[in-house]
């Protein structure tokens, strides 16, 4: 543990996306409510995002404070100041030509990626840089600069071997996504030619983002405990699993917190009857209205089954597609799927649903509202993931005595207790977790979940109870990143490179 400072730790936390202004996925949850949460603690915080153009729509009081010119970029960039919420302030990055265009911040309308991600994020980074050594005109110099994925992982890079730097924290959100471009790509980004080296980006001929973050940082961390184990083998360390165990004793797994101002039963506006566990015969007035939305027959004793998500292979969503046919014919069972992403995926869910009408619902696109009312109306929500960094779904699900059903890995492991008989007794059971991401390990454990229904009512009950009781708020979360930041400036990592020769 650290000594308590008498005035706040200036950090700067540097994302793609940060909730309720852009989000994609899990990283927005984080990024916009770890920061309130570290502000929370007395820290000073700011928030760093790419200026998207829904972002300056939406951001509070905008007003730009600083322009600055980046070597490789042509035209000016704009940093416009604003708060997220009351503590937080925000600095939206305005880059001409890099991030004023609609729609999603990483791929195009046929979901490839922008072929100019590596500018992109390269011009983001290089920004972020600047800001992070006082060089950006904002009068302002952290001492922690907090990087967050592929697309802010050349930060740690930029800023190696410079006078006054601020600590680096990176934190892994998803190690299948890494930022890799090639040599030409390098040389146009002009970034500085001594990390291009086997030590720093080079990363198999070509050059990674996410190395940077990985090689660089004073400290790593990532969103589980389990997770952070999982990466240092070759099955999800995807090539940087070496780089990863040379580094280990700066890499430390920290779970996510949820932020129960967005995601509590008892206050949530996108749900149709608010309950909590003193109320819980209330949620079932939720799954009546959520069969009813989605045209599934209302009928109470039907099991509901929930899932959403981004449809990519890490979620396991065609596990689910191969078992579906089995579960249809089960009696009184009824599944409910919002996602979007994979077109094929897309395609064979629709045809799913178009085949089981009245047994299985199928709603394409992105959908916060909906998402709110599938967690309150549902019985129990299935994450059969192949790998899962942290998950906030199934704790979403806990809250809301929506029973989740999980593969055991990463902070799935992490945050659902099954259901074992032993288990039970204690009442520590939150869910079922099953042990490979296989169809038939997931068809026995739904199997399971299906006598489990059926029994009498308390059983299901004392589970979703247990489930509703635990706590994943960030109080405790926020406080492990703050002990780590001291530590990160308490021991600065030396840079792995010889020389960063601008
Ligand atoms: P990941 O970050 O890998 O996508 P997480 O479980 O950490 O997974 O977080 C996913 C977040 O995105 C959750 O808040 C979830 O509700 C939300 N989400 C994903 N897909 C959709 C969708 N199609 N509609 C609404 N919300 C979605
Ligand atoms: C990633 C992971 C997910 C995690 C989220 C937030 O996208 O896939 O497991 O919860 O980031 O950290």
């Amino acid at each position: 543990m650290s000594s308590q400072r008498p005035t706040p730790l200036k950090i700067l936390f540097a994302s793609s996306e940060a909730q309720p202004l852009i989000k994609t996925g899990g990283l927005a949850d984080v990024a916009g409510s770890l920061p309130p949460a570290l502000s929370h603690l007395g820290e000073e915080v700011r928030l760093v995002l790419p200026a998207y153009p829904t972002t300056l729509e939406q951001a509070r009081e905008l007003t730009p404070v600083s322009s600055l010119r980046i070597g490789a970029y042509p035209g000016e960039i704009t940093i416009h100041q604003g708060t997220l919420e009351e503590g937080v302030t925000l600095y939206l990055v305005e880059i001409p030509g890099m991030f004023d265009r609609p729609g999603n911040p990483y791929v195009d309308g046929q979901g490839n990626n922008w072929p100019d991600n590596a500018q992109r994020f390269a011009a983001f980074c290089r920004v972020v840089a600047n800001i992070a050594l006082g060089q950006a005109g904002l009068k302002w110099l952290p001492e922690i600069v907090h990087c967050n994925d592929w697309q802010t992982g050349l930060v740690p890079a930029l800023i190696t071997g410079e006078g006054n730097r601020p600590a680096s924290i990176f934190t892994i959100h998803n190690m299948a996504y890494q930022g890799v471009f090639d040599r030409i790509t390098f040389d146009q980004l002009q970034l500085p030619p001594a990390l291009w080296s086997m030590e720093g980006l080079e990363f198999h001929n070509n050059f990674s983002f996410l190395k940077g973050g990985l090689a660089f940082a004073d400290w790593i961390t990532t969103v589980s405990p389990t997770y952070a184990g999982e990466i240092l083998t070759p099955a999800f360390g995807y090539g940087l699993d070496g780089l990863l165990e040379y580094r280990k004793s700066r890499l430390t797994g920290v779970l996510n917190g949820i932020d129960y101002r967005v995601w509590d039963p008892a206050g949530d506006p996108a749900i149709a009857q608010p309950y909590d566990a003193q109320t819980l015969k209330l949620k079932a007035i939720n799954k009546q209205h959520l069969q009813q939305e989605l045209g599934l027959p209302r009928q109470p004793e039907a099991l509901l089954i929930g899932n959403i998500g981004r449809l990519v292979e890490q979620k396991g969503v065609d596990l689910i597609l191969d078992i579906l046919p089995g579960l249809m014919h089960k009696e009184n069972l009824q599944v409910a799927i919002l996602g979007s992403g994979d077109p094929e995926l897309e395609r064979r869910l629709t045809a799913m649903a178009d085949a089981h009408p009245g047994k299985i619902a199928v709603h394409i696109g992105y959908d916060e509202a909906l998402a709110h009312r599938i967690e309150a109306g549902c019985d129990c929500f299935l994450m059969p993931s192949r790998f899962e960094p942290c998950g906030l779904n199934q704790l979403y699900s806990l809250r809301y005595g929506t029973v989740p059903i999980v593969n055991r890995t990463g902070g799935l492991a992490d945050t659902v207790v099954d259901a074992t008989p032993r288990n039970l007794l204690e009442g520590t059971a939150t869910g079922f977790v099953f042990d490979r991401p296989q169809p038939p390990a997931l068809w026995d454990c739904l199997e399971r979940v299906i006598e489990f229904w059926n029994r009498p009512a308390m059983w299901w009950e004392k589970l979703v109870l247990a489930g509703m009781r635990q706590d994943f708020s960030w109080d405790s979360s926020a406080q492990h990143y703050r002990d780590i930041y001291h530590r990160a400036i308490d021991n600065p990592a030396p840079s792995p490179v010889a020389r960063k020769d601008d």
